[in-house]
């Protein structure tokens, strides 16, 4: 492998689930959308994507999904009022958010079959070149954001597939793909093995991806296969175990917090984190969090 890897210009997000977690809320409205502070949780990924040099990004979004893209289009009627009005923050609040035309496609899943699925939804929009995955319920809080840090050991390590990882208490392994962790070179750890959701007891360590990947376009091949694994869904990770020994492949730990915006209490937790990152929320909101509780 060259050490320069090619640049990745093109992120897939995958916004096509279900949201069973947080009904009723999502019953009408994708978990996507609900606002994070001021902001959807989407918003947050792609501004994070964007920081790590992503050019191009691809929405595979689901029956229902409909107003994520109206939520990266221009709002005539809204700009020119506020922009009449004077209203000139919260015009500026619309655009800065906005990618430049062309630059965010769709696509659909049709049917929801797992996360290996929706990838492979997009494998045309992405072609033969390494692309990052982002999910954006799994909000990243913290500078250089999630993927940016993992961008520079892409391009340190020569290229191949990076997975975010998080250490996890044993109990809660059944939720995520676990990595079979070998040598550590500097904030990269070398991923000898996966297992989707083990249970404690089969667990190879605590390390446990969370929504971040950049991957090698010969995962498609391996999707390809639309093989189903743990829950009877099409599991990314499964796929991506058939690439450990044919390129590079580590996991990092980043120096981000992550909260799980498709969970209840993690997407208060969210709303309280970044809050207090907020300059102009956070002295109003510490001073009320005092207050708060029995
Ligand atoms: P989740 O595991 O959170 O599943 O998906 P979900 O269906 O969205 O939510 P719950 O568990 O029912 O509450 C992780 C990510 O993968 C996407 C989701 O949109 C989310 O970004 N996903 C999952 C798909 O796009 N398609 C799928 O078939 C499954």
């Amino acid at each position: 492998m060259a050490k320069n890897p090619p640049h990745v210009r093109k992120a897939v997000l995958p916004v096509a689930g279900m949201g069973t977690r947080f009904l009723p809320a999502t019953k009408a409205v994708p978990k996507e959308m609900l606002p994070v502070v001021d902001k959807p949780v989407v918003q947050y990924a792609v501004e994070e994507a964007r920081e790590a040099g992503i050019e191009q990004f691809i929405f595979v979004t689901g029956r229902g999904k409909g107003i994520i893209e109206d939520h990266f289009d221009h709002a005539y009627e809204l700009e020119m009022l506020l922009s009449a009005r004077e209203k000139t923050a919260e015009l500026d609040s619309l655009l800065e958010g906005l990618p430049i035309t062309g630059a965010v496609s769709f696509t659909r899943q049709q049917k929801p079959l797992g996360l290996g699925h929706a990838v492979w939804s997009a494998r045309h929009l992405v072609g033969d070149e390494p692309f990052a995955v982002l999910l954006p319920d799994d909000l990243m809080v913290g500078q250089p954001g999630g993927l940016a840090q993992m961008m520079e050991v892409y391009n340190a390590v020569g290229g191949g597939v990076i997975v975010a990882a998080e250490e996890k208490p044993l109990e809660e392994t059944k939720r995520y793909g676990v990595i079979a962790p070998g040598q550590i070179k500097g904030n990269a750890i070398e991923v000898k093995g996966l297992v989707e959701k083990p249970k404690p007891s089969k667990a190879p360590s605590r390390l446990c991806i969370i929504g971040r990947y950049i991957l090698a376009p010969e995962i498609f091949a391996e999707l390809d296969r639309q093989e189903t694994g743990a829950g009877g869904e099409i599991q990314l990770t499964d796929s991506m175990a058939r690439l450990i020994g044919r390129m590079p492949f580590h996991a990092v730990k980043t120096t981000c917090a992550r909260y799980d915006c498709g969970d209840k209490v993690g997407f208060l937790l969210a709303n309280i984190a970044v809050g207090l990152t907020r300059p102009d929320i956070a002295p109003a909101l510490k001073a009320m969090l005092r207050g708060v509780g029995p």
